[in-house]
């Protein structure tokens, strides 16, 4: 006769399967991105570049097979607790990629704090994920909103610009570009006169261009990405900036954008951790097998999301797939060099990209690489206690 097993037997048995479901089970990956508004784009190429990753690993991250839960998060900070915590209880995926609003992402990045759920960030670059609000287990594959501001107000102060007005939408992302950026430039003898900003995702830019007009700065510095920056820059030329003041920005100024904002864009310089035209063997690769499989040019938010992808493929391969061996996950990321096409990386101590930042000029449909503006530049992460 068979002996009933106990309690303690069924208990042991269920938690190995339930460990056996863990590491081999479909992999749930949730995808919090925009799908509409002034950032929709943005969040689909990321989730290109994430796909294009897992396809070329043959539909697997760490041996298992990836299935996606997606939601839009709609760039509404307002939404987004509610969002997350319907992808970690409801959907009970196994890591969180997102986002692109940096308001949202901190909200993302407090669950995941609470929670302990691997999150990768493929855009926003809130300084506070990487700063007082990092954890063993949040990583970003993309920058913090001071890196390519930083690297800017360095090229503005060598330009030999003196007086720079600033423009931007309030919140976390433009003030804390615009914060990078004066740290550089006041550091190197210039100064701000003037910080301009309107409420995301506004683009009534008529007054804020008229006060610019009557300031008369040497040159303007602003941080505006995605459909916004698409109206700035044209509005800027419209209203017969650009013929006489130098406007410097934040290269998502200008990513993504090309072809909508055409010659308004000639000849802008701006920084960013990306360009197109590096012209390496990899990038070379990354942007051939891009263009074929979506019909688009890479920017950097398909870049970004490629990395997330390999940032998470290298930490599960170390494990298994056995998300459950966080630490080991965390040790493997830590320690690696992600082939990006951007150029090799690895993350900081605060788990935040170190990388070059390039100095590019808009050239037809392409930001041109002019040069290095910052080499291998690692976020300050004040704040962060890791
Ligand atoms: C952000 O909110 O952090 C953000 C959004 C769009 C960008 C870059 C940063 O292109």
């Amino acid at each position: 006769m068979k002996p009933i097993p106990t309690a303690a037997l069924l208990a042991a048995a269920l938690a190995s399967s339930l460990a056996q479901a863990q590491s081999t089970g479909k992999l749930k990956v949730g995808l919090m991105l925009p799908a509409t508004g002034t950032f929709a784009a943005l969040g689909t190429a990321i989730e290109n570049g994430f796909r294009l990753h897992v396809t070329e690993q043959g539909g697997k991250l760490g041996g298992r097979e990836v299935e996606f839960v997606k939601v839009d998060d709609e760039s509404d900070p307002a939404k987004a607790t509610d969002n997350v915590n319907k992808l970690i209880k409801r959907d009970n995926v196994d890591v969180l990629v997102g986002t692109v609003h940096s308001g949202v992402a901190m909200a993302m990045a407090k669950v995941a704090k609470e929670t302990g759920t691997l999150l990768i960030v493929p855009n926003a670059g809130a300084d506070a994920v990487t700063g007082p609000m990092c954890a063993p287990n949040i990583f970003r594959s993309s920058f913090s909103n001071w890196q390519p501001g930083y690297a800017m107000g360095e090229v503005v102060a060598k330009k030999g610009h003196k007086k720079v007005v600033t423009i931007t939408w309030k919140y976390a992302a433009g003030d804390e570009s615009v914060r990078g950026f004066k740290e550089a430039f006041e550091k190197a003898g210039g100064q701000v006169v003037k910080e301009l900003s309107l409420p995301f995702p506004n683009v009534e830019f008529q007054a804020l261009l008229t006060e610019i007009a009557a300031a008369k700065p040497d040159a303007v510095y602003t941080f505006f990405a995605g459909g916004g920056a698409v109206k700035f820059v044209k509005d800027y030329a419209a209203a017969g900036l650009k013929k006489n003041i130098p406007l410097y920005g934040a290269g998502f100024l200008t990513d993504g954008t090309l072809e909508a904002q055409g010659a308004d864009a000639d000849g802008l310089l701006t920084t960013l951790h990306y360009a197109d035209s590096l012209g390496t063997p990899r990038d070379n690769a990354f942007r051939l097998a891009y263009a074929k499989s979506f019909k688009l040019q890479p920017d950097v938010y398909a870049v970004q999301g490629y990395d997330a992808a390999q940032m998470l493929g290298i930490g599960l391969a170390a494990v298994k797939g056995d998300t459950g061996k966080k630490a080991e996950i965390a040790a493997a990321i830590e320690k690696a060099k992600i082939d990006s096409p951007r150029g090799a990386f690895s993350v900081s101590r605060s788990h935040n990209p170190v990388q070059d930042i390039y100095l590019r000029q808009v050239s037809g449909k392409e930001n041109k690489l002019v040069s290095v503006a910052s080499k291998s530049l690692a976020d300050p992460a004040r704040g962060c206690k890791l």
